[in-house]
């Protein structure tokens, strides 16, 4: 008998966004913060969702976690976490997801640690919650592991002090050792670096590096910051007014951009390189409710023309695994854009 062709396993993603739409109630309407959302992580992958402020970065975060607060609410899609559909699981096993599935940590570490509880008991509560402690010795003890394994010196004795004992760097570890208590498949870190200065970001970084590798973790990195998405991502999704605009490899993100707002936001990297806050084009990400129909980035675009304002792009598959929802990329209006004074579709930008 022949030998059966050896596939590699293709294992299912991780987690799979389909379609997510969230909105917020604005007088009569509802007003789409996040909208038809879709993308994957697998195991062991960091996705990186990038945009300016307001684009819905953190609502996709929080709607992951189903923690969005009234007015806000999930008004579809599906939200795939080891095939089983979150947005239809009772909230008690929810409960089960958030931190033995899926943490989040975000931006904040001052506000997202309780004052008035040791650091120690912060971690042993996670760890109390999902049952996965014996004895408040034990938990203790995991509680020391856990500090150690975020590289916060003498844990021994950090584990008794407060949160205001400990610097903004550390309080940030002690969030991320909370988050990885339970040892979830999945970690949405919502700008976890923004409120740090330049050396301690890249500290946590690098801690967010090491524990990728040692747990196995999915990172799903908000930022706005392209220099961490080069080092830290495998892929990239670029979001504007609660869209996924383009969506690739870094490789491909940095090296061959197509949407023309992922070129603004690299064009904005003073020097051309990677490294600092993004301050994208002219203007601003349109606020709810002013979300123009069509491509909502048409407004500020060097390149609009005549479908932008009224139609919606859809995502044009542009690359391996790159997409990109620019009409420029369709070659059906090829023959028009490439006339005189147009910005042809094959023109270096
Ligand atoms: N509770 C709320 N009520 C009404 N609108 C909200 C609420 N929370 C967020 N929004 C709106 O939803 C949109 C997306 O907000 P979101 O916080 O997700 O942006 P972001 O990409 O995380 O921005 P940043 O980079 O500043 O954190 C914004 O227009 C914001 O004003
Ligand atoms: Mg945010």
């Amino acid at each position: 008998m022949r030998a059966q062709p050896t596939h590699p396993t293709v294992e299912p993603p991780l987690l799979e966004v389909e379609h997510l739409s969230t909105a917020f109630r604005l007088g009569q309407t509802d007003a789409l913060a996040v909208n038809h959302v879709s993308f994957e992580i697998r195991t062991g992958e960091t996705l990186a969702l990038v945009g300016e402020s307001g684009s819905g970065k953190s609502v996709t975060a929080f709607s992951i976690m189903r923690l969005v607060q009234p007015p806000g609410r999930i008004v579809g899609g599906r939200i795939l976490f080891r095939g089983r559909d979150l947005l239809a699981l009772p909230e008690r096993e929810m409960r089960t997801i958030r931190g033995a599935g899926i943490s989040l940590i975000f931006q904040e570490p001052m506000s997202a640690l309780n004052p008035v509880f040791t650091v120690g008991s912060q971690i042993a509560e996670t760890l109390q919650v999902h049952g996965r402690v014996r004895s408040r010795r034990d938990a203790r003890q995991r509680a020391i592991e856990l500090l150690a394994a975020v590289s916060v010196p003498q844990p021994e004795r950090r584990v008794d002090e407060y949160p205001h004992q400990l610097s903004g760097g550390l309080r940030q570890r002690v969030l991320i050792a909370v988050a990885i208590a339970c040892r979830p498949a999945l970690l949405i870190a919502d700008e976890p670096t923004t409120a740090l200065d330049a050396t301690i970001q890249a500290q946590i970084l690098e801690l967010l590096r090491e524990l990728k590798a040692t747990f196995n973790l999915a990172l799903l990195l908000i930022t706005h910051d392209l220099g961490v998405v080069a080092e830290t991502a495998d892929r990239v999704a670029v979001m504007y007014a609660g869209r996924i605009v383009e969506e690739a490899s870094v490789r491909e993100i940095f090296r061959h951009p197509k949407h023309p707002y992922t070129q603004g936001l690299l064009a904005s990297i003073p020097g051309g390189h990677p490294g600092s806050r993004l301050r994208a084009i002219d203007g601003g990400v349109p606020s709810l409710g002013t979300i123009p129909q069509g491509c909502a980035f048409a407004p500020r675009c060097p390149y609009r023309f005549e479908p932008c304002p009224t139609e919606v792009p859809p995502p044009y598959v542009v690359g391996v695994e790159h997409r990109a929802r620019c009409y420029l990329q369709d070659p059906a209006y090829a023959p028009a854009l490439s006339g005189p004074g147009r910005p042809g579709r094959h023109s270096k930008s």
